[in-house]
């Protein structure tokens, strides 16, 4: 078999053919669904004349290709590579083709698939064409027309883009509903659905009057879970209207829960297709953490419509188009609702940990790559997280106003065509004349912007200097970078906790303000500055880069005290924590005591003391920094020590302050009914952080707590986290009968079991690995279900860092075992979960050679284009 071959972005070239519009008829059956499909095609004016017609398909049976009504004979079409080519066409015809697809063996998920009760589809990227034959790439637009027969018992219920319009009896007890979508969209935005679905209705009424009917298509038993999904809906709705001047479109909108389901949801035109984790909640089920992750979810999609739907893109390398301008777009809408400090520290936490991983491993891509072997494996936290900062920076570049002019004409002028991530920034120049050349890099490079500072300070002529040096290390085929444009939000704090003004050249800046790095080093020189000033710097993480300045230990505790800027505070708290921890895995590595600085007990102490406004602020400063994010700084990970001085840190912070996180625990007790409220969410996030402390603590009474937490039965937030605490002791005679407990209780619930799944195989203890093991042989497992696999694997591989790197490479092996499985099943997830694999680089020597003899391992199978491409990758 030959290598699968990468594809590049400087081979473009425009469709020679456009499809103004398709007429498709699904026959329903689970094994062998028959799709006919009309093409009316017509050949590009700027085309060669003797142009070919070259349609996508895979896995298709083919039983009839026409034009004009005229079959084909074998000679006059070739099929090669998922291909089908026809040599000679007339320039204006009608391509008609029948194939029969076979949607129960799909266990990729791509494509139209079973998905228990029901028929459904995922387009995007490149699943239409497992569909039909189709030129199947974002730049061929057309007007779909989708006629859906089933059977009238076992698919009562027919969906697909746009309005229906005609439906019908038909013979054999079947039935049929046409449905028509009047805006051309490409082919990865088409969505049916068939089967036994109950909906709840609701209604929108647009900002110019008209009335959109809302639906949510779920299975039965989960009517009851629909109520958020639809407030989020209209919440969003409203916010896109006020936010960016976009309306919905269609008189109805639709979204369907999903159990199967590779990633969280899809923006398919009129008819949203979701995970039924990224859509079902209720209290009882649901912790906040999940509920607010739906509303996020839920608006994300629905902001698709006009960036991604109406605006699309002109080929995949442009992903980050829809994606990065989305996800900008539904973290202010979430940051409009709940904590917008804390929504910023969750998204940096994620982007700091996770994505500059990612930016430094073997997989490292630039936002828009130019090339890739397999398009699947570029949905990534450098796509859509890095490309969110990308947006985020320029809106603070140009300003809100600025910015929103923009994004206006880019809607207007891009409207209902296939662009690129040029026209979008070009856009930007244009409204606000600023030059963004330079800022255009952000796209093309990859890797982490290292930004090192230091400061001097002249008593005599009381001026403070800054200097900012930046450096971007090579990646996989990038070896030399250029300077970036970095926006350097910051501030100076007096040594009496108050806001210094910024005067730099005799100019005043206020008290907050943006320096521009565009070199490799700048300085700037800050006048009438009195002696002790402490730089705030980056504030609310204003470019996606790694920032060393030299602070001390008191300089942070000043900031975490005083910076006017929430997430500089959050960040403070987090080095200074870091520090502490450093400290003591120098400690463990010399098999010495490993003593908590005292700075970091008083620092904490102060928190808990001191009232502040903000309690779900508070409760972030609370945390220490993940393991994850503590590994990111080493040169060399020490797993052991990690976790061991993390853990000995908690450990020695509630010793010295039991009595006040006890305090805490109980000011923050909730007597109203459990709503997902920013300040209900709030009491029960610093709530809980109190009570893993109390619990770390070791006390019996501490335990008990959480045994009565737990047993209070309140809501899924406090029963989770209680539930975490008993199952994560070591007392096996309280954690014991709540895991058994719980599985009994929620044995019917497949969205509880996952927590259930997950909560188990993050246990620190040694023997997380035989429960993975054990639980995998569970009946509510299965490894066909991304989210059965994301909770048990994912979970144990992702989350439990001491047990996934066993030194004896058990870990590693049940890895690479379920990777293979998957492999053949399901490529994207298999493609998915083999990152921690490939993870090696800065491990110690046994370790690194156990991961990539696994990775070895997993190269001998005859694999699939998208393991094949991230093994290659890894092993390089
Ligand atoms: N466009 C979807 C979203 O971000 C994701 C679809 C990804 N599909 C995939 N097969 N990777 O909302
Ligand atoms: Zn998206």
């Amino acid at each position: 078999m030959a290598e699968p071959q990468a594809i590049y972005l400087s081979d473009y070239r425009p469709p020679a053919y456009r499809i103004d519009k398709t007429e498709l008829t699904f026959d329903l059956d689970p094994q062998a669904t028959r799709v006919r499909a009309r093409l009316h095609v017509t050949r590009h004016p700027e085309s060669k004349a003797q142009a070919a017609l070259t349609l996508h398909g895979h896995g298709l049976t083919t039983e009839r290709i026409a034009i004009d009504g005229q079959a084909l004979l074998e000679s006059e079409y070739r099929i090669e590579a998922d291909q089908l080519i026809i040599d000679r066409v007339p320039e204006t015809f009608v391509l008609e083709t029948e194939v029969i697809i076979d949607p129960t063996s799909n266990t990729a998920l791509e494509g139209l698939y079973v998905s228990g009760p029901m028929f459904c589809t995922q387009c995007e990227p490149e699943g239409f064409r497992r569909i039909t034959w189709y030129p199947d790439r974002p730049d061929v637009m057309a007007v779909f027309t989708t006629t859906v027969i089933g059977d009238r018992q076992r698919q009562p219920v027919l969906l697909s883009n746009g309005n229906p319009i005609e439906r019908g009896e038909l013979p054999d007890g079947r039935h049929f509903v046409t449905w028509e979508d009047p805006h051309p969209k490409p082919a990865y935005l088409f969505a049916l659905v068939a089967g036994s679905l109950e909906c709840v209705r609701d209604s929108f009424t647009t900002m110019s009057g008209r009335e959109v009917a809302l639906e949510i298509w779920v299975e039965a038993q989960n009517l009851e879970k629909t109520d958020w999904a639809m407030a989020s809906l209209k919440r969003a709705m409203t916010w896109d209207e006020e936010a960016y001047g976009r309306e919905y479109d269609l008189d109805l909108f639709m979204i369907v829960a999903v159990d199967d389901f590779n990633m969280g949801a899809m923006e398919n035109k009129g008819l949203n297709i979701f995970n039924s984790a990224a859509v079902l909640a209720n209290p009882q089920t649901t912790t906040d953490a999940t509920f607010q992750r739906i509303e996020g979810i839920v608006a994300h999609e629905y902001f698709h419509n006009w960036s991604g739907n109406r605006v699309t893109c002109r080929d995949w390398f442009q992903l980050a188009l829809k994606e990065g301008f989305t996800v900008f777009r539904d973290q202010s809408f979430s940051s409009s609702i709940n904590s917008a400090p804390v929504k910023r520290i969750e998204d940096v936490a994620l982007m700091r940990t996770l994505q500059f991983a990612e930016d430094a491993g073997p997989t490292a891509h630039p936002v828009r790559p130019d090339h890739f072997i397999e398009i699947s494996n570029f949905y990534t936290l450098t796509i859509y997280e890095k490309g969110a900062e990308i947006v985020r920076m320029l809106s603070h570049l140009l300003g809100e106003e600025t910015f929103r002019r923009g994004s206006d004409l880019y809607f207007e002028r891009f409207d209902g065509q296939a662009v690129r991530v040029e026209d979008f920034v070009e856009t930007m120049a244009e409204v606000s004349g600023e030059d963004l050349t330079q800022f255009m890099r952000w796209y093309a490079q990859a890797g982490t912007p290292q930004l090192t500072a230091r400061s001097d300070y002249d008593a005599e002529k009381r001026r403070f200097t800054l200097t900012i040096a930046q450096q971007t290390p090579p990646t996989p085929g990038q070896e030399d970078k250029q300077p970036l444009h970095v926006p350097v939000r910051m501030g100076l704090m007096a040594a009496d906790g108050q806001p210094v003004e910024l005067i730099i050249n005799g100019e005043s800046h206020g008290t907050d303000t943006v320096l521009h790095l565009r070199e490799a080093e700048q300085q700037w020189v800050f006048e009438n500055v009195d002696e002790g000033a402490v730089p705030s710097l980056l504030r609310g993480f204003s470019a996606p880069v790694r920032l060393e300045y030299p602070w001390s230990r008191d300089e942070l505790s000043h900031l975490m005290r005083f910076d006017e800027d929430g997430f500089n505070r959050w960040d403070a708290t987090q080095r200074l924590a870091l520090i502490a921890i450093e400290e003591m895995m120098a400690a463990h590595q010399r098999n010495e005591l490993m003593a908590l600085d005292a700075r970091l007990i008083e620092a904490f102490s102060y928190l808990l003391r001191e009232p502040t406004d903000d309690r779900a602020v508070l409760a972030e400063m609370l945390r220490l920094p993940s393991e994850a994010w503590i590994a990111e700084q080493q040169r060399r990970v020490d797993i052991d020590a990690i976790h061991g001085a993390r853990r000995a840190a908690i450990e020695q912070l509630a010793d010295n302050l039991f009595p006040e996180f006890e305090s805490v625990y109980h000011a923050n007790q909730q007597s109203e009914a459990y709503a997902p409220t920013p300040e209900q969410m709030a009491s029960r996030s610093l709530k809980n952080v109190a009570l893993s402390y109390l619990v770390a603590n070791g006390e019996v009474e501490a335990l008990n707590m959480a045994r009565a937490q737990y047993e209070a039965d309140d809501n899924m937030t406090d029963v989770r986290a209680a539930l975490t605490l008993l199952a994560h002791s070591d007392r096996a005679d309280l954690g014991d009968p709540a895991i058994r407990a719980f599985g009994e209780r929620w044995a019917h619930d497949s969205l509880v079991m996952d927590q259930w799944f997950a909560t188990q195989v993050t246990r620190p203890q040694a023997d997380a690995l035989e429960r993975v093991r054990f639980l995998m042989d569970h009946p509510a497992f299965s490894i066909k279900n991304p989210n059965r696999v994301r909770a048990l694997i994912g979970a144990f591989t992702q989350q439990n860092r001491v047990n996934f790197h066993r030194l004896d490479g058990e870990g590693y092996r049940l890895l690479a075992d379920v990777v293979i499985e998957l492999n053949r099943l399901n490529p994207e997830i298999a493609a998915r979960m083999i990152v921690p694999l490939t993870r090696y680089h800065r491990l110690d020597e046994k370790r690194q050679a156990l991961m990539r003899g696994e990775l070895e391992r997993i190269r001998a199978e005859n694999l699939s284009r998208n393991v094949f491409e991230v093994v290659e990758k890894a092993l390089a």
